[in-house]
């Protein structure tokens, strides 16, 4: 118990850290280029949150979420999502006030009790974005390019970009009472949990994964049929957009998506494996009623999120190279042990990443440190080379060694590896 980590729940040690830098900073400098800021909002959030926007029937909120009442009785959840907190968050900070249009990204842990298998984890992590306050289809189309710039500037191939749109406000509930007609006739086919769908969450029954449901969905109605004439325009408008820039998609009718929030037009990046098999790594889509529901302006949004253990396991496997020290100071005896502490402060002021040994080993040892720790230099300094008030700087690479005079070896140094 004590020397294991919770099921579920990773830690990323710093061998694996250069590939999360390595993506983190990718994702910053993209997201830059498209105009978001970082918004950073708590994990903790009232549960009340979560079963408004996501969806009290969802299986988030009915199986998912780590929701506990605090030593103060207050209900709270650990985020299974960003969107809902971002929502909160603009709403709180009257963000709209100070701008028509909100485009934010976050990236950071999200819990869900789901059952652990790879690339599906208990606490993972999302990078994600929102756009607020636009209702035009033309940010559908700034967000799925940039999802798609995305997985091209990753180099990450073997995905699909699925669309659909789920309709609105006005045309969905008769798409709904439709497909509620329509189980009900299949009831006896359906799973338990789809029985119950078909008062509380009829399209959920679509995206079921259970054979008898599978079959008796074939021919359900599609939300198609039923789009109005705003939401088949706005439809359009989007493929019309991906199309001339020649952003790749298909049109995937079933696709429902597991959060109450979607509104017109939802998506996914689908990983599509040797074996056939299907992940989404990434999903979104439009939200123009959740900011109203949370006590808002009526605002539409629309966001993605990626989950980025998902991605990393997609990630091309190139070497992401370890970093480095520029130099290791060897010192043998105390005078230069001491010299070698202040040779190590003065370089590390100057910005240069410099690493002595802590333990006061032979010099054997030393070197073996040194050429572990992949540092390009060393520079040892024995007793005798002190008393001559000199040392050895030794290329690690070239294996070239030089003698340099200790007075103001710093300074050399620092003008040596700044060169
Ligand atoms: P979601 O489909 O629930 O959407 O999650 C988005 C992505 O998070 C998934 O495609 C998957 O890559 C990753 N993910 C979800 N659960 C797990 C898990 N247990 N382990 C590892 N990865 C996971 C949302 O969360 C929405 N908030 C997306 C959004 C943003 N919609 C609008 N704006």
């Amino acid at each position: 118990m004590l020397t294991q980590a919770i099921k579920g729940v990773k830690d990323v040690v710093p061998s694996d850290s250069p590939r999360w830098q390595m993506l983190e900073k990718a994702m910053r400098e993209l997201f830059a280029r498209y105009g978001f800021s970082e918004i950073r909002t708590p994990i903790i959030e009232h549960t009340v949150l979560f079963t408004r926007s996501i969806g009290a029937t969802s299986d988030i909120v009915e199986k998912e979420m780590y929701a506990f009442t605090d030593r103060g009785g207050d209900e709270i959840t650990l985020r299974p999502e960003g969107t809902a907190g971002v929502v909160r968050s603009f709403v709180e900070h009257k963000l709209y006030a100070a701008s028509p249009v909100n485009k934010v990204y976050y990236m950071g842990p999200m819990f869900r009790r789901e059952r652990p298998q790879a690339g599906r984890q208990r606490q993972f992590h999302q990078v994600g974005i929102e756009a607020l306050g636009v209702s035009e289809p033309s940010i559908d189309i700034d967000v799925l390019v940039l999802l798609h710039d995305i997985f091209k500037t990753l180099g990450i191939q073997g995905v699909e970009l699925r669309i659909n749109s789920l309709g609105c406000k006005d045309c969905r509930p008769k798409y709904r009472e439709a497909l509620q007609a329509f189980l009900m006739e299949r009831r006896d086919q359906l799973c338990e949990d789809c029985k119950r769908r078909i008062e509380a969450n009829p399209l959920r029954a679509l995206d079921c994964k259970a054979a008898g449901c599978k079959t008796a969905t074939v021919d359900a109605p599609a939300m198609e049929e039923y789009l109005d004439a705003g939401c088949r325009t706005h439809f359009a408008k989007v493929r019309e957009g991906l199309d001339d820039l020649g952003i790749p998609y298909a049109i995937d009718r079933r696709m429902v998506r597991g959060l109450d929030y979607y509104t017109r037009t939802t998506f996914e990046m689908v990983a599509t494996d040797k074996t056939g098999a299907q992940n989404a790594v990434a999903a979104g889509g439009r939200y123009d009623g959740l900011v109203e529901e949370l006590g808002g302006p009526p605002t539409p949004g629309i966001g993605f999120a990626i989950g980025m253990e998902r991605l990393i396991l997609m990630l091309p496997q190139a070497e992401v190279k370890q970093a480095a020290p520029y130099i290791f100071i060897a010192a043998i005896g105390d005078s230069a042990v001491r010299l070698g502490l202040k040779l190590v402060h003065d370089l590390r002021q100057a910005g240069i990443w410099a690493e002595r040994d802590y333990a006061g080993a032979g010099l054997k040892s030393q070197m073996k440190k040194a050429d572990r720790s992949g540092a390009k230099y060393v520079l040892i300094i024995g007793e005798d080379e002190l008393a001559q008030g000199s040392a050895i700087l030794r290329n690690m690479q070239t294996k070239e060694q030089s003698e340099v005079p200790i007075d103001g070896a710093a300074s050399m140094l620092i003008n040596k590896l700044c060169k």
